[in-house]
């Protein structure tokens, strides 16, 4: 008879492992490894854990922020470069600079009066303030900007970015950071520069606050 036999399957077969001297044991040491890595492992990994401290928020760090300073090793010129960044990054502007302790730039349209408004947690460059700024820059000064139900007092600071710049068509895309308010009816814009913009409010499809997170409506 030629090529391979069959066993006879009305014959029930010897297993071919078990008790075979040459690898003795095979099957039982298989079945070991499995009991220990699917189910004597978990429950020891388990138990670990419960038997372990519990976790806890530490809650906010205290102490030095430990941020917005210099980096380490600059030169005297690099240090200066610092120091006039700073300065621009928290100076507060107002239209004309007209206002006491502001410097003038505000306008037509902006989103907050300083950089450092903005960037404020832990420390100047930061993140958001515990309480958001642009509620309070609304109406600063005689504005008269109504504040998009998106931006809150206790909530974090936000850009608004549009997805599009050409609605309804929506081929190109936009992407950028556009403003929420305008100086109008503030006392330091005359009429010369007073303008009139409406946040198209449909148009907001997406916001970014910090920290660095996208949100987009489904
Ligand atoms: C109205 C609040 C606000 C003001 C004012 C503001 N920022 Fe920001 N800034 C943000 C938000 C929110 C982001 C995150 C934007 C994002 O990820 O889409 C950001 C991001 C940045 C980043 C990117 C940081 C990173 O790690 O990617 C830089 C740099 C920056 N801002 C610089 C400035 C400067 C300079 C000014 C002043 C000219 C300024 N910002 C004013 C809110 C503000």
């Amino acid at each position: 008879m030629s090529g391979k036999e069959y066993p006879d399957p009305t014959i029930r077969q010897k297993p071919i492992h078990r008790g075979d001297p040459t690898s003795r044991n095979k099957g039982n040491v298989f079945t070991w490894l499995t009991c220990f890595v699917f189910v004597l492992l978990p429950i020891a990994i388990d138990a670990a854990m419960q038997g372990g401290p519990a976790p806890t928020d530490p809650g906010v760090r205290g102490g030095a922020a430990g941020a917005g300073g210099e980096i380490a090793g600059l030169s005297v010129k690099e240090a200066k470069f610092f120091d006039a960044g700073l300065d621009v990054f928290v100076a507060v502007n107002s239209v004309q600079g007209t206002i006491a302790n502001t410097e003038a730039g505000l306008g037509p349209r902006f989103n907050l009066d300083s950089c450092g408004g903005c960037h404020a947690q832990p420390a100047t460059g930061g993140t958001s303030p515990f309480v958001n700024p642009q509620v309070g820059v609304a109406t600063r000064n005689g504005a008269a900007n109504t504040v998009p139900s998106f931006i809150t007092l206790n909530g974090p600071v936000r850009e608004a970015r549009f997805r599009f710049v050409d609605p309804p068509a929506n081929t190109i895309r936009d992407g950028g950071v556009h403003d929420l308010f305008t100086i109008t009816g503030r006392m330091d814009a005359t009429a010369a520069i007073l303008v009139s913009l409406t946040l198209p409010a449909s148009q907001v499809t997406w916001f970014s606050a910090f920290p660095h997170r996208c949100s987009e409506p489904a």
